[in-house]
């Protein structure tokens, strides 16, 4: 990978990433304070003679709170193909900055100005920021990259995820940032990632496949190439996009109601779509949300909870850096078949185990059961469904079924957030049967469904549907 390469990817992908990964995690360790705010001064009619975690209107307010995010996320992935066509990846990005300044402006003053209604519209925007950056990363990255480095460049967006949900589970310590007087930092910090990207991007050509297959701009496509490449010879991979632009010509741009009504595009939807809701349904937001409390029940006290949560962080990125090297090893369908059979082994492991939770060392092995179930997640169910989506489409129908498959798992990680705790308050840990149940359906579709994208170009790939037809 030459140094141009890893800047562009670096200016996309991270700190859009970060947008993702930072929001997704930062409310999560302010909780009481923040709560004990809207409990005292924001909210009027508040019981103030009852704490605030038992108050019925905070308790309201802070699900909205945490749960308008996905929504965002909804909106943003429906608006994917239309920017991504529109003004292009790299200016969908540039573009997208907006939104954070805006969402930053309203949650770091809502505190100043007692508004919870400022916070929420500020978590609605950042979402719907994020949920754009969760469609044109991915996209303008497998544009970019050399076919044998798409798997590993694309793995880059979920790593800078579980980058940054670590980083806002350490700004939020009380110690840090998670204070009376900090949060309303915590939570502005989030333009800094977007001041940066609109310092760098612009540096960075455009997608040279927008340019040659979108805008017909031969030459600037073989400038971004060269640019990106750090090379004048790049005749294969421009011979490759002419002849993708010629297909092109014959199926010109492809409509949301063309991609579900096409046979041709049916098999590679339906595979993109059931990943997205594999990676969610899987239950990995249950832990990464709610493991404090996981940890807590399982006999740890709460500054031991938040320290076994960072620890899980971390080991969410040390997988996550080592799976970006066996993508391109071992492939995406080995991956994610071991990822969610590891998982499965962990859900069933903990739902037994939680019976025995009374003698101390099954406790601790349950501990160790919920950090190896992020592990086996970082195997491949993280990454690689992200990327998958654009490996399977042709420059035509990419932005629309990015657009489809983004919305997709925003919507099934809005299920998840919003039902895990009241499921678990009826089963404990035996929400993880349920987990178990859909892990297994979703092996046995992967096994037989999912192709490997390894090392084949779009082309190949779409051929190959296209011969199974
Ligand atoms: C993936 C999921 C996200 C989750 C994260 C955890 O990016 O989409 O919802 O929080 O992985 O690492």
């Amino acid at each position: 990978m030459n140094i141009r390469l890893a800047f562009a990817v670096v200016s996309s992908a991270c700190w859009s990433a970060f947008q993702h990964g930072y929001n997704t995690g930062v409310i999560n360790a302010p909780q009481a304070v923040m709560t004990e705010w809207l409990h005292k001064e924001a909210l009027t009619g508040t019981n103030i003679t009852l704490p605030a975690k038992d108050d019925p209107k905070v308790t309201t307010i802070w699900s909205i709170t945490v749960a308008i995010y996905c929504v965002g996320g909804m909106i943003g992935g429906v608006l994917t193909g239309v920017i991504a066509d529109r003004f292009g990846r790299k200016g969908g990005l540039l573009l997208n900055n907006g939104l954070v300044f805006l969402a930053a402006a309203l949650e770091g003053s809502s505190k100043i100005a007692n508004s919870a209604e400022l916070l929420i519209l500020g978590r609605l925007l950042i979402g719907v920021n994020s949920g754009l950056n969760a469609g044109l990363a991915p996209l303008y990255l497998a544009e970019i990259s050399p076919v044998s480095l798409r798997g590993s460049i694309g793995t880059v967006y979920q790593l800078v995820i579980t980058i940054t949900i670590l980083l806002s589970q350490v700004l939020g310590l009380e110690a840090i940032l998670g204070t009376e007087y900090g949060w309303p930092w915590l939570l502005a910090i989030t333009a800094l990632p977007a001041a940066i990207q609109c310092a760098t991007l612009p540096l960075c050509p455009e997608s040279p496949k927008f340019l040659l297959l979108n805008k017909g701009q031969e030459l600037h496509a073989q400038r971004a190439l060269n640019w990106l490449r750090g090379d004048v010879a790049v005749h294969g991979e421009m011979e490759e996009m002419h002849q993708e632009a010629e297909k092109n010509k014959v199926s010109k741009k492809v409509t949301f109601r063309e991609l579900v009504s096409n046979r041709q595009l049916r098999q590679p939807l339906l595979i993109a779509l059931v990943v997205m809701l594999a990676q969610q349904l899987s239950g990995i937001n249950a832990v990464i949300f709610f493991s404090t409390d996981i940890f807590m029940k399982a006999n740890l006290n709460e500054s031991q909870s938040q320290y076994a949560t960072l620890g899980m962080g971390a080991m969410n990125v040390v997988m996550t850096v080592i799976s970006l090297v066996l993508v391109e090893i071992a492939g995406r369908k080995t991956l994610l078949l071991t990822g969610f059979s590891g998982m499965l082994v962990c859900s069933i492991s903990l739902c037994i185990a939680s019976l025995y939770t009374d003698l101390v060392w099954v406790s601790y092995l349950c501990i160790i059961l919920v950090i190896l179930f992020v592990v086996m997640f970082a195997v491949g169910p993280g990454s690689i469904p992200w990327f998958l989506v654009t490996e399977l489409f042709n420059q035509a129908a990419r932005p629309v079924a990015s657009s489809v498959a983004v919305t997709v798992n925003w919507t099934a990680n809005f299920i998840v957030g919003l039902s895990f705790l009241p499921l678990s308050l009826v089963l404990g840990m035996n929400t993880f049967i349920i987990f178990a149940v859909l892990q297994f359906l979703f092996i046995v579709f992967i096994s037989f469904k999912v192709p490997e994208t390894k090392n084949r170009t779009v082309e190949e790939i779409t051929a190959m549907f296209r011969q199974q037809m």
